[in-house]
């Protein structure tokens, strides 16, 4: 539990107003102060799905299907709780820290102590590096790739001395342990004397940051041509190469509307020193799905440069056809794909030096929208260069298969028509073909996600039976109310009266009112002991602890945890939707909040009345002392239940 902080999920339920998420995939008209349409989770002719834009819900009352903004994206994206958060995290610019495993402080605690270790290797490198002997080799090396200081210092980049322990010793004199040390990647077991060593030796060594600016792994290039050129500590427990991008933390603080991605360390580095400080660079894999979301999250539009050898434009291929299978996957990201490619067979890193920032912006200008570059790839990759002859067959199987991964209609239909007159075709019969193929690609997929599918359904369901859980959690918030009972594993007593429930909706309905003073003895707020089961005792713990006077979202954030609970055996959302809807007919303010008192006194007193059967029953055993003070908490009792009878009275 408890994955993502729940502030992260606050803030995602604030900026993902539910009009807006649902409006991509739903076309709503306003009626009155919901907004109506189709519902997109069953089939229907007369809209009986609404979106209440005030409370941030959605509700079909054909299907029953509700709630808010995150579940809507948990149905129609058929994905997870803590996906579907970071799915909305992603289009509405919410950072979502990757070690948000606050449930696991053990484990917090170990990534930490890594984290630092990681740092003081940072600056024993970088000390190494300006060491007047030590370093010479490395900072000569530098200076031949046209680094300058300023460049060096703003990567953290340092140089690994030729020796075996070095690092290993002054880490091991800080008191870091060796189990410690392996796990921060940096450090290799010898297998005869089964000690530690350093893992970088000799290297010019790059810091990969996370897009906090948090240290989190090395790559370390080799100053001359000895094998591997690159070394890259492995994946860690702070560190999964395939969700991070080298210098994205320097990128993002641009704020540009462009990314631009390239291979290399030394290329993004030579960019940000010439001045395009949105760059970031993949590290050492091909570009992963993650790595696309990270970047929705900064931009929209990126901008990718391949290596120009064959290696690198395989990789390109495989990488578009990725980016294009992600986006028909996930249609609420908005990204535009640009690729572009460096003149010369260079990388950006050499053509920087040798044409200038300018020349380069250029090629950046230059970079074609991923239709357009795949329709030059199937042309050039099929034409003979020295015939100048195109190959019709394979350069028809290349334009259907690259049309096939188009996201809309439009772009495949402009590829069928640029690449008709090539094949002797009509548009129509080109993009038919493309259809055919994506026919075929998609049955493909579909049997893969129906697996998955099932697989998150379980998970989904999982989810909701939490119940069992939070009685145990209650244990630490509630002492003084569970210590008396065994603290141990009970059911979830998910039982309420009608009263119950209707007081909370009209809890809800008040929002912020309810913090009035004016209006409302602090004595009158709702509390989790007013309530006799313990969902709700749980959801008015959690009204109260985010009850800040942020009505908008106030029952949008509520609705969140509904979605995981139940009242008398129902999802809790049905349960309160339909309750809060009642409440919010209230004429008036004053009308609501005289209903809310009466509510009030009413559950309290028979709150009162059953602790009275309670102490009776205990009285008839109770010995001299124990009677006196039980007949006491009787009569305070009876004053107090004539104090409510009075104030219902006054209403
Ligand atoms: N890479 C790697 N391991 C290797 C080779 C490359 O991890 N053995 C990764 C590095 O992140 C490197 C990127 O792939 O930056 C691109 O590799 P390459 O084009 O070979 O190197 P350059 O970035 O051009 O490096 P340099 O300019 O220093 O030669
Ligand atoms: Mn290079």
């Amino acid at each position: 539990m408890g994955l993502i902080p729940d502030n992260v999920i606050d803030e995602v339920l604030t900026r993902a107003d539910i009009e807006s998420v649902v409006s991509r995939y739903v076309l709503l008209k306003r009626q009155g102060s919901n907004l109506w349409g189709l519902c997109p989770f069953h089939s229907e002719k007369t809209p009986s799905f609404s979106v209440n834009p005030a409370k941030g819900i959605f509700k079909c009352f054909g299907c029953g299907k509700g709630g808010n903004a995150i579940n809507f994206i948990m149905e129609i994206e058929h994905l997870n709780y803590p996906e579907a958060i970071r799915h909305l995290a992603g289009i509405y610019g919410v950072e979502v820290p990757e070690t948000g495993y606050s449930g696991d402080s053990v484990q917090k605690e170990e990534k930490n102590r890594v984290k630092d270790i990681l740092k003081e290797a940072a600056k024993f490198y970088y000390k190494s590096f300006n060491d007047p002997v030590i370093g010479k080799p490395a900072r000569d090396y530098a200076a031949r790739r046209g680094l300058s200081k300023q460049t060096l210092d703003n990567f953290g980049i340092g140089y690994s001395p030729i020796n075996w322990t070095a690092l290993y010793d002054l880490l091991n004199s800080k008191g870091y342990k060796d189990d410690e040390l392996l796990k921060s990647g940096i450090f290799a077991v010898s297998s005869k004397t089964n000690k530690p060593y350093d893992l970088f030796r000799g290297r010019l060594m790059f810091p990969i940051f996370d897009s906090f600016g948090t240290i989190i792994a090395f790559g370390g290039r080799a100053l001359g041509d000895e094998k591997p050129k690159y070394i890259n500590s492995p994946d860690s427990i702070v560190y999964n190469k395939q969700n991070h991008l080298y210098a994205m933390n320097f990128a993002r603080k641009e704020q540009s509307k462009q990314l631009i991605v390239v291979e290399g360390y030394m290329d993004a580095i030579a960019m940000h020193a010439a001045g395009f400080k949105n760059t970031v660079a993949a590290l050492g894999t091909s570009f992963t799905d993650s790595q696309l979301k990270l970047c929705a999250r900064y931009a929209e539009e990126v901008v990718f440069f391949f290596d120009a050898d064959n290696a690198g434009q395989k990789a390109a291929l495989r990488a578009v056809k990725m980016m294009m299978e992600y986006l028909n996957k996930l249609t609420g990201i908005n990204i535009r794909i640009k690729i572009a490619k460096v003149p010369d067979g260079k990388d950006p890193d050499e053509f920087i030096r040798v044409n200038g920032a300018d020349k380069f912006s250029e090629v950046v200008r230059n970079a074609l929208y991923v239709e357009d570059y795949l329709l030059e790839r199937a042309k050039n990759d099929n034409t003979d260069p020295v015939t100048g002859e195109l190959d019709r067959g394979r350069y028809q199987q290349d334009i259907c298969v690259y049309g096939s991964w188009m996201n809309d209609e439009i772009k495949m239909s402009r590829m069928a028509g640029a690449s008709a007159p090539f094949l002797g075709a009509t548009q129509q019969a080109v993009m038919s073909q493309m259809i055919r193929f994506r026919q075929i690609e998609d049955k493909k997929q579909s049997q893969v996600n129906s697996r998955t599918l099932d697989r998150e359904r379980r998970e989904n369901l999982d989810h909701r039976n939490v119940s069992e859980e939070f009685a145990t959690a209650k244990d630490d918030s509630m002492p003084e109310e569970v210590v008396s009972e065994k603290p141990v594993f009970r059911k979830v007593i998910d039982t309420a009266t009608k009263e119950e429930i209707d007081l909370f909706a009209y809890a809800l309905s008040l929002g912020s009112a309810l913090a009035d003073k004016k209006h409302f003895d602090t004595k009158n707020v709702i509390r989790p002991d007013d309530f006799s089961g313990d969902t709700l005792r749980e959801l008015v713990r959690i009204f109260l602890n985010i009850f800040d006077g942020r009505d908008e979202t106030l029952y949008a954030r509520m609705s969140d945890y509904f979605s995981r609970l139940t009242i008398n055996g129902q999802p809790a959302e049905d349960i309160m939707f339909r309750a809060v809807e009642a409440a919010d007919k209230s004429p008036d303010v004053r009308v609501k909040r005289d209903m809310y008192l009466a509510l009030l006194f009413k559950v309290r007193e028979s709150r009162i009345r059953l602790e009275e059967e309670m102490l009776m029953n205990k009285l008839v055993n109770a010995g001299p002392d124990e009677k006196e003070k039980i007949n006491g908490r009787l009569r305070s009792l009876s004053d107090y239940k004539m104090s409510l009878r009075n104030k219902i009275g006054d209403l």
